[in-house]
C-alpha cells in the first residue's frame, strides 16, 4: 500500500514515483518507509527487472522532511540517518538496476537518494544540492560520503560547504549526472536505458553491480580478485553458454538468469 509514492510495473519496468508535490516531495518519515516497501518489491519479485526512480511534480526531491526534522533529538537524529543510510544502501545494492530520473529539484536527502541509484539521467529542469548547512545540520543520508566518491573531493567539499543549489548541465559536467534531457524525455530514455540493460544476461548485469559496489573501496587487488570470483562464477551458468552460443549462432540469446 502507497500513500506518498505511487509504484507501478510495465513489462517488467518499475517505476517508483515519490508524490508528494504539495510538499515538493519531501521525504518525511512514511515517505521513507514507501521507499523501503518498493526496493523489497524490486528486488524480490520474479516479475521485475529493473526500478526508475522519479518524483511527481516540479520536484524529485526536496530533502528530508524540514517539519520532522525540527523537532528531533540527537537520538532520533541519529535514528533517521541509520534507518535511511540502511534503506538508501538497498538500492545501491540492489542487483537489478536502478536508474534515477530526476525531474527537478534533488536537494539534500533527494540528491542523496539519487546518488544511491546505479546512476542518473536528469532532465533540463533538475536541480542539485546538499543545502543541510544552511539549516545548520549536515546530510544524513550518504551525501558527505558518496558525494566526494562521485565527483570528486573538491568539487564535494564546495557543493556540501556552500549549499548552493547547480542546474542540469553543472550537474552533467561535473559527473553527477550521465545525460541531461528535455523533461518530455527523461522517462522514456530511462526506460529504454532499463530495457537495454535487462536484454543482458540477469546474473552478469548483477555480478558488475555487485563487484564495482564491493570493489570501490577496497584495495584494488582485492577488488580484482573479487571480479575474477565473478567472472569465475558465471562461467558456471546456462546464461553464460547461452550468450556465448547465442553469438556464436548468430542468433539473440534467450536468458534465464539461472
Ligand atoms: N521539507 C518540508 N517541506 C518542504 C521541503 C522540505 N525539505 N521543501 C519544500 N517544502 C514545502 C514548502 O514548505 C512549501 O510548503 P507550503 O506550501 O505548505 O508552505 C512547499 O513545499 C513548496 O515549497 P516552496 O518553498 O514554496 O517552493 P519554491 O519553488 O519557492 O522553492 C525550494 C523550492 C526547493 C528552493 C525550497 O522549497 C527549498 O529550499 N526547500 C528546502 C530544501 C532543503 O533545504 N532540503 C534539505 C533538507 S535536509
Amino acid at each position: 500500500m502507497y500513500t506518498n509514492c505511487t509504484f507501478a510495473v510495465n513489462d517488467r519496468v518499475a517505476t517508483l514515483t515519490v508524490n508528494r508535490p504539495d510538499k515538493l516531495n519531501a521525504l518525511n518519515a512514511a515517505t521513507i518507509g514507501e521507499l523501503e516497501q518498493a526496493i523489497v518489491e524490486v528486488t524480490s519479485r520474479d516479475d521485475i527487472g529493473g526500478l526508475i526512480v522519479t518524483g511527481a511534480g516540479k520536484a524529485f526531491i526536496a530533502g528530508a522532511d524540514i517539519s520532522e526534522l525540527a523537532k528531533q533529538t540527537p537520538v532520533d537524529a541519529k535514528n533517521r540517518a541509520l534507518r535511511g543510510q540502511r534503506i538508501f544502501a538497498m538500492f545501491e545494492r540492489s542487483r537489478k538496476p536502478v536508474i534515477a530520473a530526476v525531474n527537478g529539484f534533488a536537494l539534500g536527502g533527494g540528491c542523496e537518494l539519487a546518488m544511491s541509484c546505479h546512476f542518473r539521467i536528469a532532465s533540463e529542469f533538475a536541480k542539485f544540492g546538499q543545502p543541510e548547512v544552511k539549516l545548520g545540520i549536515c546530510p544524513g543520508y550518504g551525501g558527505t560520503q558518496r558525494l566526494p566518491r562521485l565527483i570528486g573531493k573538491g568539487r564535494a567539499l564546495q557543493l556540501l560547504l556552500t549549499g548552493e543549489m547547480i542546474d542540469a548541465a553543472e550537474a552533467l559536467r561535473i559527473g553527477l549526472v550521465n545525460q541531461v534531457l528535455p523533461a518530455a524525455d527523461l522517462l522514456p530514455r530511462a526506460d529504454a536505458l532499463l530495457r537495454q540493460i535487462m536484454a543482458n544476461g540477469p546474473l552478469a548485469v548483477g555480478m558488475c553491480i555487485e563487484a564495482v559496489q564491493y570493489g570501490y573501496d577496497a584495495p584494488l587487488d582485492e577488488g580484482l580478485n573479487l571480479e575474477a570470483n565473478h567472472f569465475a562464477i558465471l562461467a558456471g551458468t546456462q546464461d553464460m553458454r547461452e550468450g556465448t552460443a547465442a553469438f556464436l549462432d548468430k542468433r539473440a540469446p534467450a536468458f534465464t538468469g539461472r
